[in-house]
């Protein structure tokens, strides 16, 4: 079990925080996302503490609530003292509604319609991160008309590939997001921002990938970021960066294959490059922030399952068949992603049974996971699918009018309810 949060209990079961996964399947059914405060904790409280340790604590992880955003996650790591990130209208209403102050709030987004900007004035987001000229504008005029003073960072384009899947590759030049930096682009959205009356230029922003397993991108992207910081103050010379945010992207356990990295040496890597950046170029420290999602829910959460039907086809492949699949986890069918799947029930016994984890939508590949290694199956089992805490239930549809399943927190062997599962009633609540 690569998750602290993990272990198998005296009877072999699976157990999350100290809860028996079989006892959560029977008391609120399956498919089930389970998610464990401990670790988001722990993970939250490492992140803080590595800005203390290493950067005096000139700054703060804010989280990326894309990976796994109800109002209970907002709280608990609101608690913990992390900013939240949004990206969406729905992203920022949730944050607000779960009692985030507008200050607190950092707001991206490639394409933020007008009312989600009208959104964020009205609750004085602290920082909308505009990502290109069109918005830039279209927030400067927003913002006279309401009376109101935007405080911005500008979303830059750094040119820096990571080594992770193309899908998921943000900082590259050939991107949707932000405004490019090599072609002089960045350079003009900096002077075009400096000249406006309803808009405080204060951040730079970049994000270079996801699932990044190693440091020195974030030590490049900071150096790239932080010359050209010195770039703008040659020509502007009153100009301040008040912070520098490095975007999230740290990754997790999916196999046992992953090198992970202790989330602290990220700011560990970044604080020395900043330093030495800064005392080199003459530029006073800017605040730091790093935008973690799927580090700080990743590992806590997992998936549980009903197996039914197996179906084994001989020289081909064994399916078996859960009560979930794409709908409440796309992320295979969309990036074929890893995962480590075992039959909860049985956990500590030997993985020797080759399964292709089949969903119950309407779809051939509507998988979880091929050729994976598994207890031996029987129906009725509970199949547990490992590090699903991130862009699951996030990314989670109605496919087929399947119901999204409920999300229970576990907690030093309690369980309560943060979101209900949905019912058929709610799959026809907006039909006329
Ligand atoms: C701008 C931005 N910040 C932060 C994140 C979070 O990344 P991760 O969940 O990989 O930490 C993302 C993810 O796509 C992003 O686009």
């Amino acid at each position: 079990m690569f998750s602290p949060c993990l272990s198998v209990n005296e009877q072999g079961h699976l157990s999350i925080s100290g809860c028996d996964t079989l006892e959560l399947a029977h008391t609120y059914g399956t498919p089930l996302y389970v998610m464990s405060e401990d670790e988001i904790r722990r993970v939250c409280r490492c992140y803080v503490q590595s800005f203390q340790t290493y950067y005096h604590g000139n700054g703060r992880p804010i989280y990326a609530s894309k990976a796994f955003d109800c109002m209970e996650i907002v709280r608990i790591v609101l608690s913990e003292g992390l900013d939240i990130e949004v990206v969406s209208g729905g992203e920022l209403y949730t944050a607000l509604k779960a009692g985030a102050p507008g200050c607190r709030i950092h707001f991206q987004g490639n394409n933020k319609t007008l009312s989600e900007l009208e959104l964020a004035l009205t609750h004085e987001v602290g920082d909308i991160v505009v990502d290109n000229p069109g918005e830039l504008d279209q927030l400067q005029t927003l913002a006279r008309a309401m009376g109101k003073t935007a405080h911005i960072s500008l979303r830059i384009t750094p040119g820096i590939e990571a080594h992770t899947h193309d899908f998921i590759r943000t900082g590259q030049i050939d991107s949707k997001f932000g405004t490019d930096l090599q072609s002089g682009a960045a350079l003009a959205l900096v002077e075009r921002a400096l000249e406006m009356d309803h808009v405080v230029l204060q951040g730079l922003h970049c994000h270079i990938g996801s699932q990044i397993l190693e440091t020195e991108p974030f030590v490049h992207a900071a150096q790239v970021m932080l010359d050209f910081y010195g770039e703008i103050v040659q020509k502007h010379s009153d100009f301040t960066l008040s912070w520098l945010n490095l975007g999230g992207g740290f990754g997790i356990h999916y196999t046992k294959k992953d090198r992970v990295l202790p989330y602290e040496t990220y700011m560990e890597a970044v604080s020395a490059a900043i330093s030495e950046k800064c005392t080199a170029l003459g530029l006073p420290i800017p605040r730091v922030f790093l935008e973690p999602g799927r580090s700080v829910v990743g590992e806590a959460g997992i998936t549980l399952y009903t197996v039914g039907n197996i179906k084994e086809i001989p020289g081909v492949r064994n399916y078996v068949a859960i009560d979930g699949g794409m709908f409440e986890n796309p992320r295979y069918a969309l990036y074929r992603s890893d995962y480590t799947c075992l039959i909860a029930d049985r956990a500590g016994e030997a993985a020797d049974y080759i399964a292709t984890v089949a969903g119950k939508c309407c779809e051939s590949g509507d998988l979880i996971q091929e050729h994976t290694r598994i207890q031996t199956p029987h129906r009725g089992d509970v199949l547990a699918v490992l590090s699903t805490g991130a862009y699951n239930y996030s990314m989670a549809s109605n496919y087929n009018r399947n119901p999204r399943p409920a999300v229970v927190l576990v907690s030093h062997g309690e369980h309560r309810l943060a979101v209900r599962r949905e019912t058929y009633d709610d799959l026809i609540r907006c039909d006329l």
